[in-house]
């Protein structure tokens, strides 16, 4: 990716990562990605904040060489993971002169995961600034905005926000800024669900503190920049919010269509009930997609067969992310069927260690769901929906 003014003086300098499909060897990327970089030119000193994926370091470097950049005083490092922090070492071979600006947790994980050598730190604290002379610098140290030593830089005078992962999105596109609104929301909700929903009360303090400092433009690492930072803040506040929707999210597997014949059933009658259903046969879906359908929705479903005696490994998959993932879900279940015995059910239920639900009782059939069955499932969508009414949902 060519660079790209932002404002006079301050530059896009990273790369787009248009065939990337898998980050973390975890996360799907259907849209690919792109590693933000930015340069800041201060009437005396000039500063990088970020660098990009080693994979992309001479588009990087490609990038400064073009643009004539002779000298970088201070490289600002706002996370430590490897897509914003590997291009480090080639950075500071082409600029052995520059300072890395960073938080101690960050400068600690940088030495321990790229071997950086410690007297090439400057360690900043919360709120403390750097002048690049006429321009101004500020640290804002944000834990878990993925990881613990995560922090945001704020350029005071053109108040542009650089808030690393947070506020991203993976879309490799060619737009410097969001062009399109919808597109922009659904990947950064998607993304959101994949990696920051897991700190969500602490995001949503984050939210206020970027709100007060009144930023004009985010330029997050990730994904395309907000020109009207509202648009995501506004976003973030209602994924971080207490509150949920009137939606079931129903995961499942089935292997010979009885567990499917209860998924069936179950779908129609929550819909029957006014309750909205998203069903994800786990062996075709994609993973962040039921992340991004557990960002708001009030209750979880979970579907399995039995093999031999527990849940399927992707229904044992899914509940684990889910787990992780720790969406805001208020209540769950599970429904499936087995042959001669097993504790599945069981098995999914100690697996939500981290989530915070209220378990509904599940609905477990020996084989082929018969009507005794099926009214199983009415009487779980019945509580479902007096649940939702109870949050004044329906
Ligand atoms: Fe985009 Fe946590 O790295």
């Amino acid at each position: 990716m060519t660079a790209r003014e932002i404002v006079p003086g301050v530059f896009s300098v990273g790369a787009i990562d248009w065939d990337r499909r898998l980050f973390d060897e975890l996360i799907p990327l259907p849209q690919g990605t792109s590693y933000n970089a930015y340069l800041v030119k201060g009437e005396e000193k000039t500063a990088l904040i970020d660098t990009v994926d080693p994979a992309k370091e001479y588009e990087l470097i490609s990038n400064l060489c073009r643009m004539g950049i002779e000298r970088i005083d201070y490289v600002v490092i706002n996370h430590a993971e490897q897509d914003h922090a590997g291009s480090l070492p080639m950075i500071l071979e082409f600029f052995p002169d520059a300072v890395i600006v960073t938080n101690e947790k960050c400068k600690d994980l940088l030495i321990a995961l790229l071997h950086v050598p410690a007297e090439k730190f400057r360690v900043i604290r919360d709120r403390e600034k750097i002048s690049l002379g006429k321009r101004t610098l500020q640290f804002i140290i944000t834990p878990w905005t993925h990881w613990p030593e995560t922090q945001l830089t704020f350029l005071e005078e053109d108040r542009i926000l650089f808030p690393c992962d947070l506020f991203g999105s993976h879309i490799a596109t060619s737009d410097l800024f969001m062009s399109d609104e919808r597109t922009t929301y659904v990947a950064a909700k998607r993304y959101y669900a994949e990696i920051m929903m897991p700190f969500r009360t602490s995001i949503r303090g984050y939210v206020g503190t970027v709100r007060g400092l009144n930023p004009a433009i985010i330029a997050p690492s990730h994904g395309p920049l907000y020109k009207n930072p509202s648009f995501i803040l506004d976003a973030y506040a209602d994924w971080t919010s207490d509150t949920v929707k009137n939606e079931v999210v129903l995961p499942y597997v089935s292997m010979h269509g009885s567990t499917l014949k209860m998924v069936d059933y179950f779908t129609d009658a929550l819909i029957a009930r006014g309750i909205a259903v998203k069903p994800f046969n786990l062996s075709k879906t994609d993973t962040g997609e039921l992340a991004m359908a557990m960002v708001d929705a009030a209750t979880v479903v979970i579907a399995t067969p039995t093999v031999l005696f527990g849940p399927h490994p992707l229904v044992v998959y899914a509940t684990y992310l889910a787990n992780l993932l720790r969406p805001k879900v208020r209540y769950a279940s599970v429904i499936g069927s087995y042959g001669w015995g097993g504790k599945a059910s069981e098995t999914v239920v100690k697996m939500l260690d981290h989530v915070k639900v209220e378990v509904l009782e599940p609905v477990m059939v020996r084989g082929l769901s018969d009507e005794t069955a099926l009214r199983g499932l009415d009487r779980l969508a019945d509580e479902i929906l007096k649940k939702h009414q109870e949050l004044n949902l329906v």
